[in-house]
């Protein structure tokens, strides 16, 4: 039975609509129909994750992956002026994600791909709101595949539920990243951040801990 999150579900009966709501400052339209993720409203985790999502500023491209009928690409167009890729593995999610990028007068490059599969450039920031359902093997993938596709100084955020399983989904980006941080939590969901490397910051922190439980323990030496 095709779902949300299946390539082949243009078999679902068609019921198109227009659904309008405000994402942090921006007011944005959609089409939506039958056969895609939230198809009737804003989502509660894509609104948690936008809105503690802050773009570095000097990032210029990213990837809306899974992105449905494109909230977050939309979003991030619209709000930051970056270069967007949107791609889905539901034929219709994509129809519907270049339909809305007219609709909301941006541009984006909008195509179908199973995770990865299709894409053939690196970001500064990919976003995602995992597939729940699809399963832990396809967004666990996801998860290893992404750091593949990002620039060197680049960021990859996900939302999930703790009652989906956020704390595994932190476990295994740490066998992934090196630098995970939560950015923010509401409403029982993680907003996420992995990066490639700890940050100059960080690696100082890290060394001066070291050095103080250095100098402790030579101090209780004597
Ligand atoms: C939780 S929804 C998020 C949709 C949208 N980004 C949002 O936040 O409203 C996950 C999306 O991932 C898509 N998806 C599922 N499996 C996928 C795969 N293997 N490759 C690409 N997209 C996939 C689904 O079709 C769905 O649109």
């Amino acid at each position: 039975m095709p779902h949300y999150f299946s390539a082949d579900n243009n078999t679902i009966k068609s019921n198109p609509k227009v659904i309008a709501f405000r994402v942090n400052n921006e007011d944005l339209k959609f089409n939506t129909d039958h056969g895609v993720f939230s198809k009737d409203n804003y989502d509660r985790g894509t609104e948690v994750l936008l809105s503690f999502l802050a773009v570095d500023r000097k990032f210029r491209t990213a990837l809306d992956l899974g992105c449905g009928y494109g909230v977050i690409g939309i979003y991030l167009s619209k709000a930051y002026g970056l270069k967007v890729d949107m791609v889905d593995i539901n034929k219709r999610a994509v129809e519907l994600s270049k339909s809305n990028t007219e609709l909301n007068s941006i541009t984006a490059d909008v195509y179908e791909s199973d995770s990865f599969s299709n894409i053939k450039k690196t970001f500064d920031l990919i976003v995602l709101n995992p597939p729940i359902r699809a399963g832990k093997e396809i967004y666990y993938k996801m998860f290893e595949e992404s750091i593949n596709y990002l620039n060197e100084n680049g960021e990859f955020i996900i939302v999930i539920n703790k009652k989906h399983g956020a704390n595994s989904a932190i476990n295994k980006l740490g066998t992934i990243y090196k630098n995970i941080s939560i950015i923010g939590k509401k409403r029982g969901f993680y907003v996420v951040q992995c990066q490639k490397w700890l940050t100059i910051w960080q690696i100082c922190d890290t060394i001066l801990n070291c050095q103080n439980t250095r100098i402790f323990v030579f101090k209780s030496l004597f």
